[in-house]
């Protein structure tokens, strides 16, 4: 078999053999086939698009080309979620306990990750001891007994992906669907996962930033998913503004317990239920999303889904008194309010510029040498929608300098008033 004759077929529009995908995901990561013929290959995949059938060959040809991971010897449906990223999405930290309070296993390995806040590792640290540093023996044991664990990672996952990421980044590529649908896909079947639930997400803050390109987008993943044996689901859901009111580590460990208690931000409640069902259901915990849903709402009234948090903070190490003494997670000295410069409704709150707001204070990593400040973040106090008077806070900073004129002024400008506007629709839909 010749690279270059592979990559004229595609060219011309047809299509590959599984054979034909194997040898050049293994030829590429091995070495043996050279950047520039992956070059013109991921371009011949932008313009050529590719089948059902050879965006799963590609997924899981790139998940056999490095480890992955054994969780066979946790019992049950071992389901993942999966966002496409966003700005203050504290889903992961209310899911965990939520669906592991009705014995689905939550079995999850986390990294720490750049970004606007750190991972949800990083996040978790914010609690007082709390690690992630377990054995396999452990982290296994844990699930089995417990329901939920988290793990850092480790081992060398989907090393295909990381190269042609890589490529692909440079070479004007990364925006095609099937090479996007098949990366994210590989590291979620490479990660153990039985069954997936994907929150893509769509608006100014998400990667993908139209509603067509997000369906699109959960549409092929979802496709690949049910074509390689792994059940899978989607929700279509908003980033335009960020999701709940706190942005920051030890301030979304609040705000994810606040939500197990049952008053957490509407907008962050009613996503998690929404994924919550999706993940109850195809674990085979509910008969159907419905029946999913209600089981969700049951164990956040009847206070199982908190306990399952203080339970799981405590197995790790973690200072599970937070859950009842929020002060003792980490505090900012200041808190320093941004005034409405008018009076009317609040229209836009651009998510990604908030989310670089964030990053400036210290709550994500800019480079993986930078270090976070697990305190500082920001507290939205008006949503798109909400009335506002001139003079109100807008957004309380958490800082820990009282320095914050530049910070102050990216989320002026990020934050639009208008005379009137409508809150944004959360769930665009779900794709099953
Ligand atoms: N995120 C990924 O993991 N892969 C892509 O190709 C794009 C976004
Ligand atoms: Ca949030």
């Amino acid at each position: 078999m010749r690279m270059v004759d592979l990559i004229e077929k595609k060219r011309d529009g047809k299509e590959l053999t599984t054979e034909e995908i194997n040898f050049i995901i293994e030829g590429y990561t091995k070495g043996e086939i050279p950047d520039y013929q992956v070059s013109a290959f991921s371009m011949a995949v932008f313009f050529k698009d590719m089948t059902q059938r050879e965006r799963a060959d590609l997924t899981m040809a790139m998940v056999n080309s490095g480890d992955t991971i054994d969780l066979s010897a946790i019992e049950g449906v071992k389901v993942d979620k999966h966002s496409t990223g966003g700005v203050g999405d504290t889903t992961t930290l209310v899911l965990a306990p939520l669906v592991a309070a009705l014995d689905v296993p939550v079995a999850k390995m986390s990294g720490r990750g750049l970004g606007h806040t750190g991972g949800t590792v990083d996040k978790l640290e914010a609690v007082a001891g709390f690690h992630v540093e377990i054995t396999n023996e452990e982290f296994v044991k844990l699930v089995n007994e417990h329901k939920i664990a988290v793990i850092g990672q480790s081992g060398n996952l989907t090393p295909a992906d990381k190269k042609l990421y890589a490529l692909r980044d440079v070479t004007a590529t990364v925006d095609s669907i099937p090479m996007i649908a098949s990366s994210i896909m590989s590291k979620k079947i490479a990660a153990g996962a039985d069954a997936i639930v994907l929150d893509v997400k769509t608006g100014a803050g998400a990667f993908m930033k139209t509603l067509d390109g997000s369906k699109d987008l959960a549409r092929a993943m979802v496709g690949i998913g049910n074509n390689v044996g792994r059940r899978t689901m989607a929700v279509i859901s908003d980033m335009s503004q960020p999701l709940g009111a706190a942005i920051g580590n030890a301030l979304e460990v609040q705000e994810a317990i606040d939500t197990l208690k049952g008053h957490g931000p509407k907008d962050l409640e009613d996503l998690c239920l929404a994924l919550g069902s999706q993940m109850v259901f195809l674990a085979g915990k509910a008969s159907s999303l419905e029946d999913a849903e209600n089981k969700l709402r049951e164990v956040i009234a009847n206070g199982k889904a908190l306990d399952k948090f203080r339970d799981f903070l405590a197995n790790q190490g973690g200072d599970a008194s937070v859950v009842d003494h929020p002060e003792r997670l980490p505090q900012a000295a200041y808190k320093i309010e941004v005034p409405a410069p008018r009076s009317g409704v609040v229209s836009e709150i651009v998510a990604d510029e908030i989310g670089v707001a964030a990053m400036w204070l210290g709550a994500g990593r800019a480079t993986k040498e930078s270090e976070i400040d697990l305190a500082v973040g920001l507290m939205l106090n008006k949503k798109v929608g909400e009335a506002v008077q001139e003079g109100e806070s807008l957004v309380t900073i958490h800082a820990n300098s009282e320095d914050v004129a530049n910070v102050k002024a990216k989320i002026l400008a990020a934050i639009s008033i208008a005379d009137s506007a409508e809150a944004p629709t959360l769930i665009y839909g779900t794709i099953i």
